[in-house]
């Protein structure tokens, strides 16, 4: 566990975590490291310091149909990931703020029946394709396919029972540089209306310098099909359940976005951001315009849109996609990604109707999700950037998030 935190601050991060006071003293738990193949070795971060890596594995609960989940935890001494293996689902992030005080600002539940029952995606792997399909139907090929509908009459996040309530495999990796866990999950062809059988591995790791690093892989055997990976994790950099993030600043690398109409479906056209509250190429709170008398922010409800990101890629093919500052305790989260876009959502569909992980009662505004992908309804949208995948051909992706303080 972090070494350079008091011990009465360990006992209560360990507690929190539901780890027992045995894992305060060390968070190796059952898990087995099993592999250290391709992981980064670039790290790129903010803060620099050499905590221990460690990772634990702890049974989290059984699904309505007796499987078993179970819930990884793994730390660099500074930063502590919990994931699940349901949905791949990251539960918690837990960070220092500016002052050093540790808390989860990751939006979550502590119980499998509300990740079944209530979870708006909270922390998801979100497949076979992330975000809308406009009446769930695309045609590929000359087929046409149907998706069930679970959005108004739309498809949204792979229909209605996607990647994220699935039970994932799972795989520690650790190596002397990051530590964390490879999911896989094997789609069957024809599962929620998809064609041909898709096999996903999302590989979530942390290294020494605060980069949670997600490296989406997936192939397709039988027919070609469409894919779109994402994660959907909320944060509120304040801390999970402390009010709204409006007060957050936002710096994006998006000169444009994909405006959309009343159903959240993409009109086709590539708007230009700037000029419009829709421009946060300058740090600008993400409450400053929110209520501006713009058409798209009404539609939305808010800012629940595709951003198109701009700028050159590094060497890893990886670009700057934003940061997100919270100025009263300073913590920052910084994206990085190989996606063309990015979904930024400010959280609008949160209605208060129910509590997280902390017992506190989400509202409207409570956290935002930045979900890096491919455009939404890109099936129907031959301008946009192509979601095929036929077999032989490999799907790859690449996010980054660094956690930090300003
Ligand atoms: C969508 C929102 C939706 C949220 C949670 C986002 O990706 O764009 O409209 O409410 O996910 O489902």
């Amino acid at each position: 566990m972090p070494e350079h935190l008091p011990r009465r601050q360990v006992l209560r991060t360990a507690g929190a975590l539901g780890l027992g006071a045995a894992a305060a003293g060390a968070l190796s738990g059952p898990a087995q490291a099993t592999s250290t193949a391709g992981l980064p070795d670039k790290l790129t971060a903010m803060g620099v310091h050499h905590g221990k890596l460690e990772i634990r594995k702890d049974p989290f609960g059984t699904t309505s149909d007796g499987k078993q989940v179970d819930v990884y935890t793994f730390t660099n001494g500074q930063v502590t990931i919990s994931m699940l293996t349901w949905g791949a689902t990251i539960q918690r992030v837990e960070t220092p703020d500016r002052r050093g005080r540790t808390t989860n600002i990751s939006l979550g539940f502590d119980n499998l029946p509300d990740y079944a029952t209530l979870s708006p995606y909270f922390g998801s792997t979100i497949g076979r394709y992330g975000n809308r399909i406009a009446k769930g139907r695309f045609t590929l090929d000359g087929t046409t396919y149907q998706i069930p509908i679970n959005n108004g009459e739309n498809a949204l996040h792979g229909g209605t029972i996607g990647f994220d309530k699935k039970v994932w495999t799972a795989k520690v990796v650790q190596n002397d540089k990051a530590v964390g866990v490879a999911f896989t999950y094997v789609s069957p062809d024809g599962e929620m209306g998809f064609p041909g059988e898709l096999t996903s591995t999302v590989t979530y790791t942390l290294d020494r310098r605060d980069t949670l690093r997600i490296d989406y892989y997936a192939t397709v055997a039988g027919k070609p099909t469409i894919v779109n990976l994402t994660n959907h994790v909320y944060f509120n950099l304040a801390g999970e359940g402390s009010g709204s993030i409006e007060g957050h600043v936002l710096e994006l690398n998006a000169p444009s976005y994909t405006p959309v109409d009343a159903g959240l479906i993409p009109t086709g056209e590539i708007a230009p951001t700037a000029g419009t509250p829709f421009d946060f190429s300058q740090p600008t709170a993400i409450g400053a315009r929110i209520r501006d008398d713009h058409p798209q922010l009404v539609v939305g409800r808010g800012y629940d849109h595709n951003f198109v990101l701009g700028g050159e890629a590094d060497d890893d093919g990886l670009r700057f996609a934003g940061r997100f500052w919270e100025p009263e305790d300073g913590r920052t989260v910084t994206v990085h990604t190989t996606e063309p876009g990015a979904q930024f959502y400010s959280g609008n569909f949160l209605d208060g109707t129910f509590q997280g992980i902390g017992n506190k009662t989400y509202r409207q505004g409570d956290a935002f999700a930045f979900e890096t992908q491919h455009f939404p309804d890109s099936p129907n949208h031959p301008n946009f950037p192509s979601t095929v995948l036929r077999p032989g051909q490999t799907y790859t992706s690449t996010t980054t998030y660094t956690f930090g303080t300003k």
